[in-house]
């Protein structure tokens, strides 16, 4: 089973991911967080995408289409996979059906967690991440450990003000269009109220699911 989450910067798709992979026993693949391990190991696709991501604008979707390439073309996928936050412009939507038709498969849902503006804009000011297993809190302060993997945690530079607003304007020009595209193709768009405690936010993906 292949899903795609949809949804504006701190909708919530890293933290449900993780849940859905949990239930649903396939891996979750971010996107996001692939970039932010290359950048931490210095390789050429960290450093082409370093800039781009610091200040909240999307990277080049050559470089996003050839890691998406190999994901879903590696056995790591073969019973499914949860992309978050992995198609964010029209040719990466285009770019991950061609290559999944290629192999005979297909995106099975598309979910679209849907979270007011103000509520993003607090969200990712008060967030913290791990900076070994990128696990998301809220509550906790850099330097605090991360409950999964103990590493430390630290603020994302694109979690700066001036970034947050870019990212959201970003999602609006550039990754929207792609509901409409996924629509446009005939596949059903589960639009899920992602407001509210995380635990009742994944019980309406399930039920949307049917899983
Ligand atoms: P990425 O890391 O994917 O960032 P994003 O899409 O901006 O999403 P976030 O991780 O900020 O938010 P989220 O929706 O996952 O929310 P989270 O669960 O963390 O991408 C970063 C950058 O990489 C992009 O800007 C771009 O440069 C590049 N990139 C990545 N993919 C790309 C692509 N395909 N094409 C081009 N460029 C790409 O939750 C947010 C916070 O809210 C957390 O603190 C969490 O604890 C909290 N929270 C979660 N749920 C709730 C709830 N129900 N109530 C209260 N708090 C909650």
């Amino acid at each position: 089973m292949i899903i795609v989450l949809l949804g504006p910067p701190g909708a919530g798709k890293g933290t449900q991911g993780d849940l859905l992979a949990t239930r649903l026993g396939i891996p979750k693949i971010a996107t996001g967080d692939v970039l932010r391990v290359a950048i931490k190991d210095g390789s050429k696709r960290g450093l082409e995408a370093k800039a781009f991501m610091d200040r909240g604008d999307l990277v080049p979707d050559a470089v996003i289409l050839g890691i998406l390439q190999d994901v879903m073309t590696s056995p790591q996928t073969a019973k499914g996979a949860i992309l978050d936050g992995a198609v964010r412009t029209v040719p990466q939507a285009e770019g991950v059906a061609r290559t999944l038709e290629e192999v005979g498969r297909k995106v099975d849902y598309v979910l679209l967690f849907d979270v007011e503006d103000d509520e993003l804009v607090a969200r990712l000011g008060g967030r913290t991440v791990c900076q070994e297993c990128q696990t998301p809190y809220m509550g906790k302060l850099p330097g605090d450990k991360c409950n999964k993997c103990g590493g430390r945690l630290v603020r994302r530079k694109d979690d700066e003000p001036e970034a947050i607003r870019n990212r959201l304007s970003v999602y609006r020009e550039q990754t929207k269009p792609v509901i409409g595209w996924y629509e446009g193709s005939g596949m059903k768009v589960l639009r899920i109220d992602a407001t509210g405690a995380v635990d009742e936010v994944t019980a309406r993906a399930v039920k949307a699911l049917g899983a």
